[in-house]
């Protein structure tokens, strides 16, 4: 017999005073469970079990001596598979049982009732810890003998689960305000992170727009004025010279081309008409066309251009993502090939800009501005952005994951993405032997 009869007051007081000033759950739990082993129940086995406050189909077991399953990790359990679910969820008052090993109410189809076994409980007691009327919790004290508890044992596990019921809900709510005030902290950190970033964004886009003044007037400008100077000068000769005219239809030609260059830089007008994969493949052909080594590039999409069908803002800001990335792999990596690769899943598209060439020295930290403006692109259109090596150990790659909610206004109702929408699209075909 495991219960000691006609226990004094002094014996409960006993608990109090052992948790009293104690604020580490765990501690508090050892303590309890010192004091209960001396004074009130024998046991080989105890453990408190809390209900989720965010989620009361859920709970998280703590225990003291015997480690099981249960406990293992602090991981969060459905309450539905715990052997004693029906406590959890307020619909027994209480657990008691000779052999837990043969009692039907502990085993049923996706039970977690391993420990039961693995740790040898048999005779076991189930009590509810209430707060408010409602089931915080239980506390559970379990024997490796069979019958060792009578209900007088029963009583005296509830008088403990009374006691101790306002403590650990104390805890529990000062635990949940720790936590929440850690992930306010942290959104506050995000927020200002995001904050700076957009003023940095919107300082490059200032300088952009200088540099595109500069462009326009240091190149364009100085050549249409050449143009002018030969076509004033040629107005005043009676037979103008076929060179001279020659020369100055190739300098407007020159001009065009310039001016051409300079707009297509400033806006993605691809983008618009023709949309992100095309525009994507004509950014690869304008960094690749002129510099002095040969560039293999390969754009593949399996997404059935469903960016496309998306807002306007993240469809840019995925394509200004690429083309940095693009325009950093020709500059700084030395590589021979770049491959763009569109995909989807249920739940995200992905984006990988990848080549063979050096990985940065320095890593990925440093930036003059490309690569943080990446970084904040992505985050403000909700997005994630990893800088890393390739699977093949040779080159690196840029990865955005887009989750597929920020295009809710988009047309993810209408596919069907147990399989890649369409068949991927292959369109800059000279690369498949040099593939990764
Ligand atoms: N694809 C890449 N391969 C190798 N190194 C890279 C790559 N992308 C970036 N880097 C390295 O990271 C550094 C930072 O890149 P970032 O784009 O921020 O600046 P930048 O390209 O030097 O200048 P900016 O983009 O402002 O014109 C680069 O100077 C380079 O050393
Ligand atoms: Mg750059």
């Amino acid at each position: 017999m495991s219960a000691r009869s006609n226990i004094p007051l002094e014996y409960y007081l006993a608990i109090s005073r052992a948790v009293a000033g104690e604020l580490d759950f765990q501690n508090v739990l050892n303590r309890i469970a010192e004091s209960v082993q001396t004074k009130l129940l024998d046991y080989d086995h105890l453990d408190v079990a809390i209900v989720l406050p965010g989620d009361s189909s859920m709970h998280v077991a703590f225990e003291t001596g015997l480690e099981t399953h249960w406990g293992k990790n602090r991981d969060t359990q459905p309450n539905d598979l715990s052997p004693i679910r029906h406590v959890l969820n307020g619909k027994v008052p209480h657990i008691l049982t000779g052999d837990a090993w043969e009692d039907e109410r502990f085993h049923f189809e996706g039970a977690c009732d391993a420990p039961i076994y693995d740790a040898n409980l048999h005779s076991r007691m189930h009590v509810p810890l209430y707060v408010h009327g409602k089931v915080l919790g239980t506390l559970n004290v379990s024997s490796h003998r069979k019958n060792a508890y009578t209900e007088e044992d029963l009583a005296i596990s509830q008088n403990i689960a009374d006691l101790i019921s306002p403590y650990v809900y104390a805890l529990n709510m000062s635990e949940q305000a720790r936590v929440s005030a850690l992930a306010e902290g942290a959104a506050r950190g995000r927020e200002q992170s995001l904050r700076v970033g957009a003023l940095r964004l919107t300082e490059a886009m200032e300088a952009e727009r200088q540099r595109l003044g500069m462009e326009l007037h240091d190149q364009t400008l100085a050549e249409l004025s050449a143009v002018y100077h030969q076509v004033t000068r040629l107005s005043e000769k009676p037979d103008p010279d076929p060179g001279e005219l020659g020369q100055i239809s190739d300098s407007i030609a020159h001009c065009i081309s310039e001016l051409r260059g300079i707009i297509e830089n400033a806006k993605p007008g691809v983008l618009e008409l023709f949309g992100l994969s095309q525009a994507i493949e004509a950014q690869l052909e304008r960094a690749t066309i002129g510099i002095d080594r040969v560039v293999k590039t390969l754009v593949t999409d399996a997404t059935g251009d469903l960016l496309d069908g998306g807002p306007e803002p993240i469809r840019t800001a995925v394509f200004r993502i690429v083309q940095e990335a693009v325009t950093n792999a020709i500059k700084h990596s030395r590589c021979s090939w770049i491959t763009v690769t569109l995909s989807c899943t249920t739940e995200h598209i992905r984006i990988v800009v990848a080549n063979d060439g050096d990985e940065p020295a320095e890593g990925w930290r440093r930036s003059s501005g490309g690569v943080d403006n990446i970084r904040v692109r992505a985050a403000l259109i909700s997005s994630k952005v990893e800088f890393s090596r390739n699977p093949s150990g040779i080159g690196s790659q840029t990865n955005l994951t887009i989750p597929l909610s920020v295009l809710s206004d988009g047309p993810e109702d209408t596919l069907d993405f147990e399989e890649p929408p369409v068949a991927p699209r292959r369109r800059s075909g000279q690369l498949e032997q040099h593939m990764p």
